[in-house]
């Protein structure tokens, strides 16, 4: 028999529907054994707020964040040896600028001996946001930033600024019957609907890949595209909230028609040739622990329309961060994030990541348990509202808060709140609560850093909560139900 005929023979890993990890654990940190009993005293002192809950106590799954959780590559830690820790000019700034280009195109990293910055490096995603709404917000009065979901520091940032933030979610997020894979998708028609009533009032329009508060859904091309268009029609800049923007890339080659036979770079760079800017966290899709960014397409229309803010920008860069040549990192983080932005774009690093995720959303949904489905590129997330619904448990009791808080006390896996008390306000002045559209349990899956098993136990300790959902008790909110970024602050207790 030929050898080839032999090969054919055989059935294709993909007909054994079974392939190994595109990678190999290099080096391993074991957890320390803790019992429920201590979960549950050590979390009550923590007043059930699950971001004071000592992370070496989790013997699950840590599922608060995909950011700057990241498992670095062999690459990536070898890379740090070569970081070059001078004030001026490192080596890795060229190499950065040289992976920026590469990755997202060329005109968003102007060779800095030509004096025109258009690319400022900052520690992380949310000091890039704060250097760029400062700025804009001393552009105009009562202004608004649309966007198709902005992100929760975001917002922050936003309204610290005093501009409104607007989510302009696709109606097909909240249709649980709706088939569409781009559920992350701007409302194109409420976005032309405000621009038409109040262009001079919106300085920007945001669009966020993958599309965070929105359930971690990726935003299709077509709607890209789109967004673009009205903006521009209307004289305003397109900037991108990239954070995830190679598994975004991912989505669009597998679910979108006419990119299935173009490459992961080829359609990032597709994604940033209709946009004017970016702000992003490469915590997450740089694959690093540390780092972010502001990026401006050269001769874009944002520098168009404020030519003076690449000046600004570089003064406030100067007095809060450092230098604009390594920004907020050391050498070394700069190192990790150039090998980082190589491996992130690899197809098989994406199926394997994208693909864990979805496997985990399957696995939850098939246990019965409601969970936004498909899953997006980051992150299973638990419907709330379905979760609870049948039982006596009301908006106010905040399920997900208690949820949360026993899934970590009893089985150790840490997800977080991210619905009616995370992104809900209370008003003094009536004793309200104003609930916002969305009401989740996320759980962010690190890159790299869990296997099969891991998951598996994580869909094993919802079920089992799902089947005694009644027991889970509401909570009373002892300590900061009125403050701005309530959830990272707040305390509570069992009622
Ligand atoms: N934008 C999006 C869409 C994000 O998801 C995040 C962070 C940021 C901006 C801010 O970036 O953390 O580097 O300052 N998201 C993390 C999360 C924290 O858990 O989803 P950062």
């Amino acid at each position: 028999m030929e050898l080839n005929d032999l090969i054919k023979s055989f059935r294709t890993e993909k007909e054994l529907n079974a392939s190994p990890r595109p990678y190999f654990n290099h080096s391993v940190s074991f957890k320390k054994k803790y019992t429920a009993d201590e979960r549950m005293e050590t979390l009550k002192r923590a007043g059930l707020n699950v971001f004071f809950f000592p992370s070496e106590m989790i013997t699950g799954c840590d599922f608060l964040s995909d950011s700057g959780t990241t498992t670095m590559t062999d690459e990536q830690w070898a890379a740090l040896h070569l970081g070059d820790e001078a004030y001026g000019s490192n080596r890795g700034y060229f190499l950065l600028a040289e992976r920026i280009r590469e990755t997202f195109g060329k005109k968003y990293f102007n060779d800095p001996g030509e004096n025109r910055p258009n690319a400022f490096i900052f520690h992380q995603g949310r000091s890039a946001e704060d250097a760029l709404f400062s700025l804009l917000g001393e552009t105009g009065q009562n202004l608004i930033i649309p966007s198709n979901g902005h992100f929760d520091t975001t917002e922050a940032n936003i309204r610290a600024n005093k501009i409104e933030a607007k989510n302009l979610f696709s109606p097909e997020l909240k249709d649980e019957n709706s088939s569409s894979l781009f559920k992350g998708n701007m409302d194109t028609i409420r976005l032309e609907k405000l621009l038409a009533e109040s262009r001079e009032r919106v300085p920007v329009v945001f669009l966020t890949i993958t599309n965070n508060t929105g359930g971690g859904q990726p935003v299709a091309l077509d709607n890209i595209r789109a967004v673009a268009a009205i903006a521009h029609k209307y004289g305003i800049p397109l900037m991108l909230d990239a954070c995830r923007f190679a598994e975004n890339a991912w989505f669009i080659k597998k679910y979108e028609t006419g990119y299935e036979n173009k490459s992961i770079e080829e359609i990032i760079q597709e994604i940033f040739s209709y946009a004017d800017g970016f702000t992003i966290s490469f915590k997450k899709d740089g694959l690093v622990n540390m780092g972010g960014g502001l990026f401006f397409q050269d001769n874009g229309e944002f520098l168009k329309k404020y030519p003076d803010l690449p000046n600004r920008l570089t003064d406030y860069q100067i007095m809060k961060e450092g230098h604009p040549t390594y920004g907020g990192l050391s050498g070394r983080d700069i190192m990790a994030l150039v090998y980082g932005l190589k491996t992130v774009t690899r197809e098989e690093y994406l199926d394997h990541r994208v693909g864990q995720v979805r496997d985990f959303g399957d696995a939850m949904a098939k246990a019965g348990i409601p969970v936004l489905s498909p899953a997006g590129g980051h992150a299973v997330y638990l419907d709330i509202n379905r979760f609870f619904a049948g039982t006596a448990m009301k908006p106010g009791d905040f399920g997900g808060i208690g949820l949360s808080a026993l899934l970590l006390a009893l089985y150790g896996h840490r997800a977080c709140e991210l619905g009616y008390f995370a992104f809900g306000s209370y008003d003094e002045n009536t004793g309200e609560e104003k609930w916002p559209e969305v009401n989740y349990v996320r759980f962010a899956v690190p890159r790299l850093r869990y296997e099969k098993q891991d998951l598996d136990a994580a869909v094993a300790a919802v079920k089992a909560l799902y089947d005694n959902r009644d027991k889970i008790p509401a909570v009373n909110v002892v300590y900061g139900k009125n403050l701005t970024l309530r959830h990272f602050k707040a305390r509570f207790e069992f009622r």
